[in-house]
């Protein structure tokens, strides 16, 4: 199911008289239980893209439908989602867990009953029942961070959009909040995540957008976009070296000895070939040659830096 849709969004900002297009072309569409990685580098235009989604910037030309509602005109699309932008900015520092869940759930329009009902399901959920009569001010970053996300669900949004939700956070804290992420999409949310942390997006999303310069370079599902910048070939380590004349054998084959414990198959059909050289030489491991998201991101925006300077 459909639920968020993004049609040609363009915006400009005012400075020093010039006019500084933060997004030029930006169109996308996310459905239910689909987490997609919206990336780009700094000063990209993902921050003023999520926020003219959240219906905080409004857009020059373009729109937005949420459950097809437009968050621009109809206020009630702002029921059907939960931000988390930059800093937290969307809970209070100077009250409570539990306050800021219960104000911000009766705000979107939960009874105070309901309210009180699901802040103690998402305080334990998030780990912080401990925490929820304890000021925002003296949450740890990362319990903070919970807390925003946890007051973007109380009234149970079908999308959840998601500014660097793990920026800045340990290991630990890190793992929880992907684990969140991944449970909340499980459920049926629809989630737009910015982050710098490829290793994170790659883990998580369904799907990638890569924006450079307020435009979208390329939109595709992650599993294909990595397999496409993969070379398909084969890394054979071994646990003991090599010998001389298997060493001869595998490169006349074709083979890339590398060292003398690692093979480096680039043709996948020599793979049985390389191994039965090997055979009976105890292996450590085969894996392949699979490119990473963090590879694919920077390849694609060094190309669109050098068309631009071509031009
Ligand atoms: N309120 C504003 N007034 C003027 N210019 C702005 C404003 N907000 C953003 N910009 C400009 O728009 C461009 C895009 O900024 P944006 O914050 O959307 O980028 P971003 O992709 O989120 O970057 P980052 O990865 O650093 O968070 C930048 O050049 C920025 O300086
Ligand atoms: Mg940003």
């Amino acid at each position: 199911m459909l639920i968020l849709e993004v049609h040609h969004l363009q915006k400009s900002y005012w400075e020093k008289g010039q006019a500084l297009q933060a997004v030029r072309d930006l169109s996308l569409r996310v459905s239910a239980g689909e987490i997609l990685a919206f990336l780009g580098p700094n000063g990209a235009g993902k921050t003023t893209s999520i926020k003219m989604m959240a219906g905080l910037v409004m857009p020059d030309s373009g729109w937005v439908r949420i459950g097809g509602r437009n968050p621009h005109q109809q206020p009630e699309a702002l029921r059907l989602l939960g931000a988390v932008l930059e800093g937290n900015r969307n809970i209070y520092w100077r009250l409570t867990c539990r306050e800021n869940l219960e104000y911000f759930g009766v705000l979107r329009g939960l009874s105070a009953r309901q309210a009180s009902q699901r802040a103690e399901l998402l305080l334990e959920r998030f780990e912080l029942t401990q925490k929820r009569q304890t000021i925002v001010q003296s949450l740890s970053r990362g319990m903070q961070q919970k807390l925003a996300i946890a007051v973007a669900l109380m009234h149970q949004p079908p999308l959840l959009l998601l500014d660097e939700p793990t920026l800045g956070l340990d290991v630990e804290a890190t793992e929880s909040v992907k684990r969140l992420i991944r449970e909340i999409a499980t459920e049926g949310c629809a989630i737009v995540l910015t982050t710098h942390q490829l290793a994170i997006a790659e883990e998580l999303s369904n799907r990638v957008a890569i924006m450079h310069r307020g435009e979208v370079l390329l939109e595709e599902p992650t599993d294909a976009l990595i397999q496409q910048f993969s070379t398909g070939s084969y890394r054979i380590e071994m646990s003991d070296t090599i010998d001389a004349p298997r060493c001869s054998k595998l490169e006349r084959l074709g083979v890339v000895v590398e060292g003398d414990r690692q093979l480096f198959v680039a043709d996948p059909g020599q793979l049985y070939e390389a191994l039965a050289i090997l055979k009976p030489l105890p292996l450590l491991r085969i894996e392949t040659d699979q490119a990473t998201l963090k590879e694919v991101f920077l390849t694609l925006v060094r190309q669109n830096q050098d068309s631009i300077k071509l031009n």
